[in-house]
């Protein structure tokens, strides 16, 4: 019995739309898939103009409206320790990817690549909806379901984790 576990932070620029979106879906994915002890998930922004508060309210109603509870979730930067801390880093846009890369630690081990690619293979960012209509964020909720659910499949087939039925 293999005792596998992996962490993952999920980044945008502000916290407070995409990310966390990105840590409720992961989470929720984890779970359907018995994933939910071997995958620990956690969001942060690149920026930390909105610390300490709650998501947007777009994010919190596209989240609602697919049956997930997002509004005790806080914004945060991203932290040094974090490229040590998680095993993998999921940007939402190119622009997150490349700040990431620049503030990285020499020899940290996280592996920082983009969600859309890592989840379903597609080289694309997944758009910032930030002050758009409610549409916008519905769609960006799709994007990272998709994404998401991709993204548990691939741990879990390559770090070889194991599902518990609790
Ligand atoms: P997020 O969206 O990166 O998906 O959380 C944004 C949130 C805030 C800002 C930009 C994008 N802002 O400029 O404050």
């Amino acid at each position: 019995m293999t005792d596998n576990k992996a962490a993952v932070l999920v980044v945008c620029l502000g916290n407070i739309c995409r990310s966390p979106l990105g840590e409720a879906l992961l989470r929720h994915h984890a779970e359907t898939a018995g994933l939910a002890t071997a995958i620990t998930v956690d969001s942060a922004g690149t920026a930390g103009w909105h610390e300490g508060k709650p998501p947007s309210h777009g994010s919190i109603e596209a989240a609602a409206r697919n049956g997930l509870d997002i509004t005790g979730q806080r914004s945060r930067p991203v932290v040094a320790e974090d490229f040590s801390r998680f095993d993998l880093i999921l940007a939402m846009d190119a622009r997150n990817l490349a700040d990431l890369k620049a503030s990285a630690p020499k020899g940290a081990k996280a592996r920082i690549v983009r969600m859309m690619d890592y989840g379903t293979g597609e080289a694309r960012d997944v758009p910032d909806p930030y002050g758009e209509p409610i549409e916008a964020f519905l769609e960006v909720f799709a994007m990272i379901d998709r994404a998401a659910r991709g993204a548990i499949e691939r741990l879990a087939a390559t770090r070889g984790l194991q599902a518990t039925s609790e």
